[in-house]
């Protein structure tokens, strides 16, 4: 036993699928923590709503109590993972006011108020950690605030939200509807009753405008995120999807635009075909994975469980060791790093591929005019596919395009639907990882 080590207190505020695994870790592994922190810690309590409800009984009862505040201020660490806005904000303000070091897991609310919680933590010089809050286990938060801090980051690329893959690997390698893969993921406990947060994408926005924020030491918001869900996707976009070699997944970017035309970073979730070769394609289940480019390091891949109460307790954990060893040998967690204050982008100025799909008439010249006005909008073609014909007269024609912004993608398909040559648009889906 570690007995001479310091005493830290620590409360927790939620003892749902993350806090009841973060109480019971805390519980089984004290020497360990002891002996990495230096300090033992103490956990004096647990809040919850309802000191009645069915949890894991690896959570003892004595510690349970519905008095938050008592917990937020009476402790030298606070575990906030209870989620939402508030109380949670107000939470944690009460516990930098008291002189406590907060971890959270809390992506919803460091989105919306990711400043306000840094600048509390430095007057009450306290840390303020979230490794938690963006893919699950993986460190991303730590990889990007720390690791990376001697780099330059370009651009993440992420498939950042567990419930949404493990919708579109079941569509993908069962042929499922996206109605019958949703209601698999709620049998499995992957999507909640109310899944709006995860397949609107807004789980996923709020994880990028995170990780944004981070790669680029700018301020960036949930509002400031593009945001598109995943419930329009059929099952006959991914047999689509499959026959151009790729996968459709739902991704956050996060890109840096410093070029002549824009400068700035852009950010954006939504459904986009990855090749099947790409590391982004291969992501099954409720896996999460992120790519990140920095111009000294290059391309650095982080994979692993992105939700889940144990795995989320791992990221938890890890922090909570951070801020009891600080207390005890000093150090301070980063403070907000957001002096570059690039301006955020909108989505007309984000870099992407098309792939467009076009039936056009048969005829000499009908490429060339197709490929006519994708020049005269400044968009370079990758490769053109005539994949089929339809009633002897018509052609269906598949064209990827090079990088070019969304504006200029989309004028060239505002002109495509003008040109006479061409029957109709039949689809327009992004491409990343080319
Ligand atoms: P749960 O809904 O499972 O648990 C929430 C807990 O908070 C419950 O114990 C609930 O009490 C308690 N609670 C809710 N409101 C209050 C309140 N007003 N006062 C006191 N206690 C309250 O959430 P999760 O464990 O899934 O998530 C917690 C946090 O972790 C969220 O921010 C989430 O985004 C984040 N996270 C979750 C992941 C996951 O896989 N679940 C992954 C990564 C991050 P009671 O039990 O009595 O209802
Ligand atoms: N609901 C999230 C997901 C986990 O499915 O990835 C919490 O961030």
């Amino acid at each position: 036993m570690l007995v001479d080590r310091p005493v830290l207190k620590v409360g927790v505020l939620g003892a749902g699928t993350v806090g009841s695994q973060v109480v019971r870790l805390l519980l089984e592994r004290a020497e360990d923590f002891a002996a990495r922190s230096g300090a033992r810690l103490h956990v004096t309590g647990v809040a919850v709503r309802d000191l009645e409800a069915p949890r894991d009984p690896a959570v003892p009862r004595e510690l349970l109590t519905t008095d938050s505040t008592a917990v937020a201020t009476g402790n030298d660490l606070v575990i906030e993972l209870i989620g939402g806005i508030e109380p949670a904000r107000t939470l944690i303000l009460a516990a930098f006011r008291a002189g406590a070091s907060v971890i959270t897991g809390n992506k919803a609310l460091i989105a919306a108020h990711g400043p306000e919680l840094y600048a509390a933590a430095a007057q009450a010089q306290v840390d303020f950690y979230y490794e938690a809050a963006v893919a699950g286990a993986i460190p991303v938060v730590y990889a990007l605030r720390e690791s990376m801090a001697g780099d330059r980051v370009t651009s993440v690329l992420g498939v950042v939200n567990g419930t949404t893959n493990f919708i579109l690997d079941e569509m993908s390698t069962k042929g499922l509807s996206f109605d019958a893969a949703l209601a698999t993921a709620q049998q499995l406990g992957y999507a909640e009753a109310d899944p709006t947060a995860d397949v609107e994408g807004l789980d996923a926005a709020a994880k990028c405008a995170i990780i944004a924020s981070l790669a680029f030491h700018t301020r960036v918001g949930l509002d400031d995120v593009a945001v598109e869900g995943i419930t329009d996707v059929t099952a006959d976009d991914i047999r689509e999807a499959h026959a151009s070699g790729c996968e459709i997944k739902l991704l956050a970017i996060a890109q840096r635009r410093d070029d002549e035309l824009a400068q700035g970073v852009s950010v954006r979730v939504h459904p986009a075909l990855v090749p099947k070769d790409h590391p982004l394609a291969s992501v099954r289940g409720a896996f999460n994975a992120v790519l990140v480019e920095a111009e000294a390091a290059g391309r650095l891949m982080f994979y692993g469980q992105g939700a889940g109460g144990a795995p989320t307790a791992s990221a938890v954990l890890s922090d909570v060791v951070a801020a009891a060893a600080h207390r005890v040998n000093g150090g301070q967690a980063p403070r907000e790093s957001s002096y570059a204050a690039l301006p955020v982008l909108g989505l007309q100025d984000a870099l992407t591929r098309y792939q467009v799909q076009l039936r056009v008439v048969d005829a000499p010249g009908a490429l060339a005019a197709v490929a006519q006005v994708f020049a005269s909008n400044q968009v370079s073609i990758d490769s053109v596919r005539q994949s089929s014909y339809v009633g002897g007269q018509d052609a269906v024609v598949t064209i990827v395009t090079h990088v070019a912004p969304v504006r200029a993608l989309d004028a060239a398909v505002r002109d495509l639907e003008q040109e006479e040559r061409v029957e109709s648009v039949v689809s327009v889906r992004r491409v990343e990882g080319l």
